[in-house]
């Protein structure tokens, strides 16, 4: 088959490990023969600097007419200033909000490989297995109004938390259909013993529970989610929640797989169901590092396992994403580590010869 990518590696080490990823996309487009058209665009500071926007028109135009969009990160201290007009991270969330990608899938899977490099005690994450479900087009990062101005006593600024039932409705589906895919667990996260936008969610959470009789439906406070991450994290199999709210846990969550690096995503445009193709758009959940870019040490498996994501919702290719998965554990399982993985007695390897060795498994 053939598919179209838009491929946007972004700023740091977006393009180090986008390049890992591509390589991987042909190892499969070879042993499966498909091809795979890329085209290349620009986002973020790198826009920015040759374009003066974060993500041009032509760009958006670009991965609209794809099937697919891979992205590397976006940011770096260049671009920081607070006062500046545009940041790097506007192209993404111009990218979320214009592709309609409201429906954000972070899975966390700790790696049996990986349970003794991580920070937290083996005996409490072996086996952890759960996806969150981030909302991503609303609440407080696509606020209106969101503004700074200035008052007789001082400057003010604010960013509201705003959700109609809609919204609140659409991604809950989302968390309720993937649940039925697993272990038919979903817990709805919220702050709904303060926030009115919260009891509006878990409300419609209950409503939407209704047509999913086969799926437990729980409901965690998100201080107490955060707190029962670390302290329990087999509990959990499927959790939703809204967007800032699912920002910070997943990066929480993030360091029971050992790494930010280990991470990937997926942005969806629609409730995922078996056998459906959703557009989508794919990246590692790790930022820029901009301190790491260029010096080939960045974990590129982040990105490999977004690629398996690509091939799985948005293009039909169940079989080829798990070759993916499964290449990625065999090199783990050989003893090959990145430095943000290393541990005693294993190998340590690069960006490129994390990618290379992946990508010669995919081969077979
Ligand atoms: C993420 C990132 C982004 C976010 C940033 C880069 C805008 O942290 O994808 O989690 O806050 O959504
Ligand atoms: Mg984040």
């Amino acid at each position: 088959m053939q598919f179209e990518i838009a491929v946007l590696p972004g700023d740091g080490i977006g393009p180090d490990v986008i390049t890992e990823g591509i390589k991987v996309l042909e190892a499969i487009g070879k042993r499966f023969n498909h091809s795979f058209n890329l085209h290349e665009g620009l986002v973020g500071g790198a826009a920015i600097d040759a374009e003066g926007t974060a993500l041009s028109d032509a760009t958006i135009k670009m991965c609209r007419q794809a099937d697919a969009v891979l992205l590397g990160a976006v940011g770096g201290p260049k671009w920081d200033d607070p006062l500046a007009k545009v940041h790097p991270e506007d192209g993404l969330l111009k990218l979320r909000g214009e592709l309609g990608l409201f429906a954000n899938l972070r899975p966390v899977k700790v790696s049996p490989m990986l349970v003794d490099s991580t920070n937290l005690k083996p005996e409490v994450i072996r086996g952890a297995d759960f996806i969150f479900v981030r909302e991503l087009t609303g609440g407080l990062y696509f606020a209106q109004p969101k503004k700074r101005w200035e008052t007789a006593k001082g400057r003010m600024a604010t960013d509201s938390m705003t959700y109609s039932e809609q919204e609140i409705e659409r991604i809950v589906r989302v968390g309720f259909e993937l649940a039925r895919l697993r272990r038919k667990k979903l817990t709805s996260v919220d702050k709904a013993n303060v926030l009115e936008s919260s009891r509006l969610w878990r409300q419609v959470a209950m409503e939407v529970a209704k047509e999913y009789p086969d799926v437990a439906l729980d409901h965690m406070l998100v201080d107490a989610c955060s707190m029962r991450l670390i302290q329990n994290p087999t509990y959990f199999d499927v959790l939703v929640t809204e967007n800032m709210f699912g920002d910070i846990l997943t990066d929480e969550a993030s360091m029971l797989a050992g790494s930010m690096g280990m991470l990937p995503s997926a942005s969806l445009a629609g409730v995922p169901k078996e056998g459906v193709r959703i557009f989508g758009m794919y990246e590692p959940i790790h930022g820029s590092a901009p301190r790491r870019a260029g010096l080939d040490m960045a974990n590129p498996i982040a990105i490999i396992l977004s690629v398996a994501m690509m091939l799985r919702y948005s293009l039909g290719l169940d079989k080829e994403a798990s070759v993916i998965e499964k290449a990625v554990d065999d090199v783990l399982s050989q003893g090959y580590r990145t430095y943000d993985i290393m541990a005693e007695g294993k190998t340590k390897v690069g960006t490129a010869e994390m990618g290379d060795l992946i990508a010669k498994k995919v081969k077979g």
